[in-house]
């Protein structure tokens, strides 16, 4: 196949992508790749909402305060404080596109805001409890609506095309597009373009349980990290504290925005102090401290009374409360027999958020020219040693918009790519490939899980980063001799993923925010970044 050419390439078709795929469509063709379906990232999956400044007793400084509060002063104050007073005209834009957020009922407000832990105010908009797929379906109606923009799902990005694939080789760095697997036709196909942007998404399938989707495997973090960018704070991993502890439904989440309305967290029956509260004796916050702090607390119940799960109970409230702000949640916990008005619900931590990533400035430029990142693949600065609640979809907003808006005034000046050369297609497959390839990739998931996890220490993680070469010097192997496949490459990802994952821990001195390591229990007088570089 020649090479398709486009002004702009997205890579992912989440909040991030199609927010820039929109805002830069006026004028110029754009190319949106997705690797499974359109609406397959984390985004259709949001369940708590967005947060913004919307309430007249809310301020910036507030807003500001809670996410640096929340990321343990490893934030960068100046992109904290670009998103916050971004967010409040992100979410008009959202309900433009036709997003239906809940009204405000009572005091004549235009939204009724929610509330999750580490915000000191009520100031999370929603859709119910599936916020998501709200977002995720107007900005896909609007994207499907633009006749510039091309959505092209079953495309799985291999390696970003640079000055080395270009038939002259020119040796600025410069990133001209992408090569990505056509599940439909099994080739490789090139799609080039003046910009690229990386909105692939976090790297949460790295651990053996997370509220992520299936495709969640850091693609554009390892993309980018092997074209040259630096990728900043990769040990900060963030565990949910409340995913349901089913043993067939695995990452089901119960959203932080039921302890928010008022959801406790109990020990269950059976053990000393079972059917009561815990939270009151690990935070004064209680239920509603930060994620990291929730997560750590239920983590070191659980292992200090040999429990499976915690119980996560609402069903004080009225039920028709319950019903009207959880619908989503009382359903499909009714479906497996667990009905939240009447019982608790058996809830574990799971990881949920990767708050390192590709390294950007405020107008989503990253380290290479002509290559920008929106949303969770990439380290803006926002979220420092932990996200707080609902701040990640509005950074894919605020983000999107940035990058495009940037790629619009600096048009000019962005070359049109050169020819490129094909994918070299030579390669056969090896039938015994596949087995070993899941083998391999359920092995990374565990040992992530088992040694990288919520509470660390230096012994575990150096045993980690054993693993994590060796099965990298296999996978290596692989991918040198064999014909490409969507789980091969997944699988390269991963363990590339998780390879910065585990350099990053290591080289972590302290504990900070998400990352609680037992060997350096106290924090740092200096906050200090991980930056890695290529
Ligand atoms: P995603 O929405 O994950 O999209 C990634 C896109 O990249 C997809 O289209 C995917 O197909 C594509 N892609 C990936 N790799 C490739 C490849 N190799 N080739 C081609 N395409 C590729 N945040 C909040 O702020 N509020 C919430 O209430 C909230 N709830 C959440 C609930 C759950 C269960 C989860 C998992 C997350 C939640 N988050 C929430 C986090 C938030 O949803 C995500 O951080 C955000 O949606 C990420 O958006 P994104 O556009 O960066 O990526
Ligand atoms: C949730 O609803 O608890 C998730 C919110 C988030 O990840 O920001």
């Amino acid at each position: 196949m020649p090479t398709e050419i486009y002004d702009v390439v997205i890579i992912g078709s989440g909040a991030a992508g199609l927010t820039a795929a929109i805002n830069l469509a006026q004028d110029k063709s754009v190319l949106v790749l997705a690797k499974g379906a359109i609406n397959g990232g984390s985004t259709s999956w949001a369940q708590g909402g967005i947060a913004a400044v919307l309430d007249a007793g809310d301020t910036f400084e507030s807003h500001v305060h809670d996410t640096m509060i929340a990321g343990a002063g490893l934030n960068n104050r100046e992109t904290v404080e670009f998103v916050v007073s971004n967010a409040p005209g992100a979410i008009d834009r959202l309900a433009t596109l036709g997003v239906p957020f809940n009204a405000g009922a009572d005091f004549g407000e235009r939204w009724h805001l929610t509330q999750e832990g580490g915000h000191s105010h009520r100031r999370i908009v929603h859709v119910d409890d599936a916020t998501g797929a709200a977002v995720q379906a107007a900005l896909t109606r609007a994207a499907e609506a633009n006749p510039n923009i091309t959505l092209m799902p079953d495309m799985v990005a291999i390696d970003l095309i640079t000055s080395r694939n270009a038939e002259k080789y020119s040796g600025d760095g410069h990133v001209w597009g992408v090569y990505a697997f056509n599940k439909a036709t099994g080739h490789v196909d090139a799609f080039a373009g003046r910009a690229t942007i990386l909105a692939t998404g976090g790297a949460g399938r790295t651990y053996l349980f997370s509220t992520a989707p299936r495709g969640a495997t850091g693609d554009g973090i390892a993309m980018a990290w092997r074209a040259g960018c630096r990728v900043s704070n990769m040990e900060m991993n963030q565990f949910h504290p409340t995913c349901l502890y089913n043993l067939e439904v695995k990452n089901f989440l119960i959203t932080e925005a039921m302890r928010g309305e008022g959801g406790l967290l109990k020990l269950p029956p059976g053990v000393p102090g079972g059917g009561k509260r815990f939270m009151d004796r690990h935070d004064k916050r209680g239920e509603l401290a930060p994620r990291d702090v929730v997560a750590r607390a239920i983590d070191h119940e659980i292992k200090r009374l040999g429990l499976d799960y915690v119980h996560l109970d609402i069903s004080h409230k009225p039920p028709e409360f319950i019903k009207e702000h959880f619908p989503t949640i009382y359903a499909r916990l009714l479906d497996l027999d667990i009905d939240i008005t009447k019982e608790p619900i058996p809830v574990v931590p799971a990881q949920h958020y990767t708050c390192g990533g590709v390294i950007i400035d405020l107008n989503g430029c990253t380290d290479l020219p002509g290559l920008y990142a929106a949303g969770e693949v990439s380290e803006s600065g926002l979220h420092g040693a932990n996200r707080l609640a609902s701040n990640s979809l509005l950074e894919c907003f605020v983000f999107g918009e940035a990058a495009a808006r940037h790629i619009d005034a600096n048009w000019d000046s962005l070359p049109p790519p050169p020819p490129i050369r094909p994918w070299d297609e030579s390669r056969v497959t090896d039938s015994d490939e596949e087995v070993i390839v899941k083998h391999n990739w359920a092995e990374i998931r565990r040992f992530m899980w088992d040694y990288v996890g919520i509470v660390r220490t230096t012994k575990r993680l150096e045993r980690a980063h054993h693993r994590v070469n060796l099965l990298a010097q296999e996978v290596d192997e692989y991918y040198g001799n064999f014909r490409v496949t969507p789980d091969l490459i997944e699988l390269r990802n991963l363990l590339e993923v998780a390879r910065l994952i585990v350099r990053s821990a290591l080289y972590r001195k302290e504990s900070r925010g998400l990352h609680y390591v037992l060997d350096y229990p106290d924090m740092l007088p200096l906050a200090r970044d991980t930056v890695l570089i290529p």
